[in-house]
């Protein structure tokens, strides 16, 4: 605390990342990244940028990977909004879309930046309680309010909610902008962008740092009716209008249309996951039912930071949330390469052996 600091900063209470320790032969499951490097095409469109243009600022509109994203999903150009990672993106929905009188909504176990945009804005929410199975029960959400956002699947418990519900949603919330997530989409859900045409309040919000894996280059995205789009571009252009720089537009513009290397890693991901829960499940785990690249686990009886601690003495760390205290005896795993899932799974086996 310093005399310093305004009023503003003073009442914050931010988001902590998950640790990217500089160890070596470290297997690293906690943040959900790709175990497998970006496409051969993005890595080449990287190198094409290094060069005399350097010296000019980038496009402020980022046009060519607007308009790959809409190629790839089957919308308009107007429809898209890219910006410096996802987080970036929720930060200006959390500003020009959310902040209303009446509370925004979203679960109480959840991805944990969004009470930070909160914070940081001066936004009223309400968290509402996930079922007794962690799953999203729109009918929850069927009250007045100034907004509703969740991750589908959600973070961290890997559990998704069908289209058909986020419509039944829609149908039913008209007043205020409804978010969808969908950060892990990719690795088992269905995503609900199609809905966008038929829904002017919806906002789909996606993220390069997963399923293409260029968590490294920053870069994220939001899908949904040209004046949502055009809020979002309001405040990106009273914050930083050049949020992608050349790299970034030059390396996810190759990343979204390289889609072979893209669904083969998908693919890869979602064999390896579904192995991963067989065999924790086989060792006595309880995994839930996961359309993410991560898995939500729990050993009956075990405390989840003690496992998790005795697992990153093996130097492999997953992670861990002391609250709520529901999800306290639970780790949150990333789904790694075989060889990593392999090593996870024989200390696992060591440690639950171990009183
Ligand atoms: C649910 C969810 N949304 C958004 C993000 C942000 O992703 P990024 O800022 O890397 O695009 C994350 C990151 O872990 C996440 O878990």
């Amino acid at each position: 605390m310093s005399r310093y600091w305004s009023k503003v900063v003073q009442g914050l209470t931010p988001y902590v990342p998950g640790e990217q320790p500089k160890l070596a032969n470290l297997v690293k499951l906690n943040t959900n990244e790709s175990p497998y490097g970006p496409s051969k095409r993005v890595l080449d469109a990287l190198r094409a940028e290094v060069g005399d243009t350097l010296r000019l600022y980038p496009d402020p509109v980022s046009d060519k990977l607007c308009a790959a994203i809409a190629r790839h999903h089957g919308v308009k150009p107007e429809n898209v909004f890219v910006g410096n990672g996802s987080d970036e993106v929720l930060a200006h929905v959390f500003l020009g879309l959310l902040k209303h009188d009446a509370p925004v909504l979203f679960p109480d176990i959840t991805y944990s930046f969004y009470p930070v945009y909160c914070g940081l804005y001066g936004i009223n929410y309400e968290l509402v309680p996930l079922t007794e199975n962690f799953e999203i029960d729109v009918g929850d959400y069927l009250r007045a309010n100034g907004g509703v956002i969740f991750p589908n699947p959600n973070a961290p418990t890997g559990r998704l909610v069908p289209v058909a519900e986020i419509e039944r949603l829609l149908k039913a919330n008209t007043g205020s902008v409804v978010v969808i997530d969908e950060a892990y989409v990719d690795f088992g859900g269905e995503s609900c962008m199609p809905l966008i045409n038929k829904y002017p309040q919806l906002l789909v919000t996606h993220t390069l740092s997963k399923s293409r894996a260029l968590a490294g280059l920053r870069v994220g995205y939001a899908t949904g009716h040209p004046d949502l789009i055009e809020a979002l571009n309001r405040v990106k252009d009273s914050f930083n209008s050049y949020p992608l720089d050349r790299f970034a537009q030059a390396g996810a513009t190759a990343a979204m249309e390289d889609n072979a290397y893209f669904t083969a890693m998908c693919r890869k991901v979602i064999d390896s996951k579904a192995r991963l829960v067989d065999e924790m499940r086989g060792a006595g785990f309880e995994v839930l039912p996961s359309a993410a690249n991560f898995i939500f686990a729990r050993y009956p009886g075990r405390d989840g930071a003690d496992i998790a601690g005795k697992l990153r003495d093996r130097s492999i760390i997953v992670r861990h949330f002391r609250n709520p205290p529901r999800i306290s005896p639970y780790m949150r795993i990333t789904i790694g390469t075989d060889e990593q899932c392999a090593r996870l799974v024989e200390a696992l086996r060591e440690i639950v052996a171990a009183p």
